[in-house]
């Protein structure tokens, strides 16, 4: 499964889906051929007139949009923000959703606590594995609820958990690593490796 089936596996046939930095609207089309309608929006002026190009399907609405900028209150129940960074995603807080679909490349422990203090919770995550990398999926619905420290650093409710021990294993030599290539101690390190090592 590549990132954009799975984000695809978690969107209900009644979700209505905007997809924010759409870039070539892969997910509005797989939708559209299981004749779902959705906002597919992107920053790039060039992004959407090519996708206008390539795409003539009247269940995908293709938009310029900074953001959340031009999506309307109830226009969308489920929002997804794939392929960004934390802080990028984080910026959307203008309107509500029942849930939220993220793809964060850096900070899924600050996401995880920013998203809790805007009031939603881990609903799901999934590793997914594509190209031969790593991919933290994280489902938010509304809610809010005390994380532990293990819960904000390696997430909670994985789907697939023989890939989430794959990928904890993966950290685990990564941290190692780092370890043993710098010459200060470092307890944040450390405390890491401890977590990983009890997950596991
Ligand atoms: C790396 S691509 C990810 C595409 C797709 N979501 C995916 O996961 O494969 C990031 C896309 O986000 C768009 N983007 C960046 N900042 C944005 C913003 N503030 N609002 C909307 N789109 C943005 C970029 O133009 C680009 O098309």
């Amino acid at each position: 499964m590549n990132r954009i089936e799975a984000i695809y596996s978690l969107i209900a046939k009644n979700d209505k889906v905007v997809d924010v930095g759409c870039d070539q609207a892969k997910l509005s089309l797989m939708l559209a051929h299981r004749k779902q309608s959705s906002i597919a929006c992107d920053i790039s002026e060039n992004v959407i007139n090519r996708a206008r190009q390539d795409i003539k399907n009247e269940l995908i609405d293709l938009r310029v949009s900074n953001g959340l900028e031009n999506i309307n209150e109830g226009e969308a129940n489920t929002l997804v923000l794939a392929g960004m960074g934390t802080h990028k995603i984080l910026n959307n807080k203008n309107l509500r959703f029942k849930k939220i679909i993220t793809i964060s490349n850096n900070y899924h422990d600050i996401l995880r606590n920013k998203m809790n203090e805007l009031n939603y919770i881990v609903d799901k995550e999934l590793i997914v594995k594509d190209n031969n990398k790593y991919y933290n999926l994280i489902s938010f619905k509304e809610g809010n609820k005390k994380y532990s420290e293990k819960e904000i650093l390696l997430g909670l409710n994985h789907i697939d958990k023989e890939l989430y021990g794959e990928y904890l294993n993966y950290l685990l030599k990564k941290y190692n690593k780092i370890k043993l290539s710098s010459k200060d101690n470092n307890s944040k390190i450390d405390d890491m490796i401890n977590i990983i090592e009890e997950a596991l």
